[in-house]
């Protein structure tokens, strides 16, 4: 049985390989019946609350979004006794609110990945599950996230709808004028199979989506070239607002 004794458990996307607000760390390297998780689970305190931290692609960024063993990641949290999920996703934004250093919890998401194992019914013999999903993020830990923004004073985008490409390459402008006329707000690369695998799984699953850049043709540049300096430059800058977003959320 897992120990159920962590709060919150944070998974951290692109440019978010560390909690500097995590203190009195532990690290734990969980083998799941789904494999190894991308990297060591640090299990540690921020405020009065216990909480695991899990980079999505490894703390050195070596796995893409395609080979990301997302079910090994969420099995590792759950093993170490975390029931629920705050995913943090850098993301490029599409439509007006969601700019670039824009936080945005969207509460919807239209999945456009393909060829991941998304589901915990692969092997034979497993039970087929068709969990409901009609609403893919937890409404009480939006909610209180929400809450603790407005707490914080951290403006953040409070629903919308988070588009999952496969990438690990950037999307066309057609792409994105797609899937903008689709209403999506955010694209990301992430954001399923994770949300639907949390939902199987039992674990409660919330989305923070970091707008990194504005995605292919959304921005008033219409030549922009979209850089990985840009992005990880803008992900610092509003990481500090994540991380007092989340003291706030946490000292309770
Ligand atoms: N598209 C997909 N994923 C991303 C982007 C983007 O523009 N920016 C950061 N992650």
């Amino acid at each position: 049985m897992p120990m159920t004794d962590i709060d919150l458990a944070i998974i951290g996307g692109t440019g978010v390989y560390a909690l500097a607000e995590l203190s009195d760390t532990r690290s734990e390297l969980p083998e799941t019946r789904y494999g190894m998780p991308s990297g060591p689970v640090r299990i540690g305190t921020i405020g009065a609350r216990r909480v695991a931290f899990l980079a999505r692609h490894g703390e050195g960024h070596g796995v893409p979004p395609h080979r990301i063993n997302y079910r090994a990641n969420l099995a590792a949290l759950q093993q170490v006794g975390a029931s629920r999920v705050l995913a943090l996703n850098t993301v490029g934004g599409i439509t007006a609110r969601c700019g670039p250093r824009a936080l945005v919890c969207p509460d919807q998401l239209i999945d456009y990945t393909w060829g991941r194992i998304s589901t915990l019914c692969e092997e034979a013999g497993t039970p087929v599950l068709h969990v409901d999903f009609g609403d893919p993020y937890t409404a009480a830990l939006r909610r209180e996230l929400l809450a603790a923004a407005s707490a914080a004073q951290v403006a953040i985008v409070d629903g919308g709808c988070y588009g999952a490409t496969q990438g690990p390459r950037l999307e066309t402008r057609a792409e994105i004028a797609r899937m903008r006329r689709d209403g999506c707000d955010i694209v990301g690369m992430t954001g399923m199979p994770e949300a639907g695998l949390a939902r199987e799984l039992g674990l409660g699953y919330a989305c923070l989506g970091i707008v990194a850049n504005w995605a292919a043709g959304a921005g008033p540049d219409p030549d922009e070239v979209i850089t990985m300096d840009e992005v990880l430059g803008n992900v610092a800058v509003a990481t500090a607002d994540v991380g007092r977003l989340l003291r706030q959320w946490l000292a309770g």
